[in-house]
């Protein structure tokens, strides 16, 4: 893997920036910047090299269709505040746009792709798609580690047509998390919630054998709690894990790694609504599970104390009401508690967590924060991601 960092001779070239700008938004607002204010060195230092920067990103999950609310122009806009720099959202068809139009049609100095997934050729990984985004640019960069575990085309593809490079911050995470994955010290537990249940659902098998305890919380403990013969009434879940389940839990047994899930909840009868605390037993048919209840947060403590490593990715309930933040909110004070202590070791990761550490204004409290979430478990599981092989 090449860095962009000690390339020679950028004057000019023409940068295509795959960068995750996948940010939280609400009624067209940007909730938490994180994602982009951490790839501001990244534009810095194109932006002095003088080169023309065109940034491919995605927002959310559109399925390949065009969606209004996951335009990337609220993510255009606070970019060119921060930098001061024109930036121009092309909004034209990808198909329609040829090399030569840049920079003279276009001559801001940062041009940014609508939604890639606005394509369904993204996410089939299409050849001609990448083909045709290559010939834009002459030269590549992935600066989205966060994504670099979807071998989708601008990932995964691009790197096949043209001089790949790897961009400040995918550099930084994947040296940081190398690090944490070859010092890390037991007891390690690993706490996984946030709502992306099929993402990674599947990874935990192959976490066990690293792990000491993994806590579910979040959507996924929703599919363990049904698992174990409760009623989760309407909360979310993931069809067809009874399997997965019932694997993961057998190897956990073989390699003495404890599963912990969920003894109590806060519900509601719909995500705005106020909290109320319930037996697994009590939950009833029109009950939205929200968050973990008060005697799960005690048992997740606990653990917490008696651990040297964390690694912690996705909130522990809908935090964006307040009534539901408890659980998330008790769980980073235990390990900043810790922390601060020096009796613990954490790695916080995925871009609910850190909004909600964000909010709280608790960033600089753990050992390191990255912004992936399913990247981030992918790596620790010692898998090859296809968008670092792609630069490899
Ligand atoms: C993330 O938020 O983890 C990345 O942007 C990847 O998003 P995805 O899970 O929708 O592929």
């Amino acid at each position: 893997m090449r860095s962009i960092l000690k390339e020679k001779n950028l004057n000019s070239k023409k940068i295509l920036l795959r960068l995750d700008l996948n940010v939280p938004l609400e009624n067209g607002k940007i909730i938490d910047t994180t994602r982009i204010d951490k790839i501001l060195p990244t534009l810095n230092f194109l932006l002095k090299q003088k080169t023309k920067i065109i940034i491919i990103s995605h927002v959310g999950r559109p399925k390949g269709k065009k969606v209004k609310e996951l335009s990337l122009k609220p993510v255009g806009e606070d970019l060119r505040i921060k930098l001061n720099v024109r930036v121009k959202l092309i909004k034209e068809n990808i198909y329609n746009i040829k090399n030569k139009d840049f920079f003279k049609k276009f001559n801001e100095e940062i041009l940014i792709l609508e939604n890639i997934r606005f394509y369904p050729e993204e996410e089939r990984n299409d050849n001609k798609f990448a083909k045709h985004l290559a010939s834009l640019g002459d030269i590549y960069v992935n600066d989205a580690f966060s994504c670099s575990h979807r071998a989708h085309a601008s990932i995964h593809k691009i790197p096949k047509y043209l001089p790949s490079f790897s961009g400040l911050q995918l550099d930084l995470e994947v040296s940081a998390l190398n690090k944490i994955t070859t010092e890390i010290t037991k007891p390690i537990t690993c706490i996984i919630g946030g709502s992306k249940i099929s993402t990674k659902i599947n990874i935990i098998k192959n976490l066990i054998p690293k792990l000491d305890n993994i806590i579910i919380v979040g959507g996924m403990a929703n599919n363990f709690i049904e698992y174990f013969g409760n009623n989760i009434g309407k909360s979310i879940k993931e069809k067809n894990c009874f399997q997965i389940i019932e694997e993961i839990i057998s190897i956990s047994k073989k390699k003495g790694c404890k599963i912990i899930y969920p003894d109590d909840v806060l519900v509601s009868k719909d995500i705005n609504g106020s909290s109320t605390n319930k037996e697994l037993s009590q939950i009833l048919d029109d009950d939205m599970i929200l968050d973990i209840g008060p005697k799960t947060i005690n048992k997740i403590t606990d653990i917490i104390d008696n651990s040297k490593t964390i690694l912690w990715n996705g909130p522990a309930g809908y935090f964006e009401n307040p009534n539901f933040a408890y659980g998330s909110i008790k769980i980073a004070k235990r390990i900043i508690k810790n922390n601060k202590s020096n009796t613990i070791f954490s790695v916080v990761g995925g871009g609910d967590t850190v909004a909600l550490l964000n909010k709280l204004k608790v960033m600089g409290n753990f050992n390191f924060v990255s912004t992936a979430g399913g990247a981030f478990l992918e790596f620790l599981e010692g898998k090859k991601l296809p968008g670092i092989n792609a630069l490899n």
